[in-house]
């Protein structure tokens, strides 16, 4: 009984504080995004600072490597986010590189947002790709930069 409960309350933390999501290509099983104080849409961000961006897939590949491509699109030009990712895999913070067929993975990435970035509504498309530049992940958040 105890651990009903227990599994019970851990559900509903995961359910609140999951951020809702577009998948836009995932070939791995997207679970869960999670940006932080973000359950409804737009996500609203805070120039100046940074947000770490988590999210949860089952891989469908094996892959040595792991790229986070990010894009902004702003009144419907996509352009790529400014700043550089670091290699993702030092990123995974459930699982390992090099990812295995069927492994969980928990990411958390740092998305810097400059001051100097325009207050604007963006969408923001997230890419996760292997070591053939293939998407194992893809999901779009829509982002009010304050
Ligand atoms: C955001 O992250 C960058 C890169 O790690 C760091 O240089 C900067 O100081 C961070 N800014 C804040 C507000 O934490």
């Amino acid at each position: 009984m105890f651990k009903v409960t227990i599994a019970a309350c851990a559900l509903l933390i995961a359910t609140v504080s999951a951020t809702p999501f577009r998948d836009c290509g995932s070939t791995s099983t997207l679970t869960a995004v999670r940006v932080p104080g973000c359950e409804v849409l737009p996500c609203i961000v805070y120039r100046g600072t940074n947000v770490s961006v988590e999210y949860d897939f089952v891989s469908a590949v094996s892959t040595n490597t792991l790229t986070t491509d990010v894009k902004g699109v702003i009144g419907g030009v996509s352009l790529p986010w400014p700043g550089r990712f670091p290699p993702a895999c030092e990123d995974v913070k459930v699982g390992d590189c090099p990812v295995a067929v069927a492994e969980p993975i928990t990411m958390s990435t740092l998305l810097v947002l400059s001051p100097a970035f325009p207050s604007v509504n963006a969408k923001a498309i997230w890419e996760l790709r292997d070591d053939s530049d293939s998407t194992l992940v893809c999901f779009e958040v829509t982002v009010k930069l304050l």
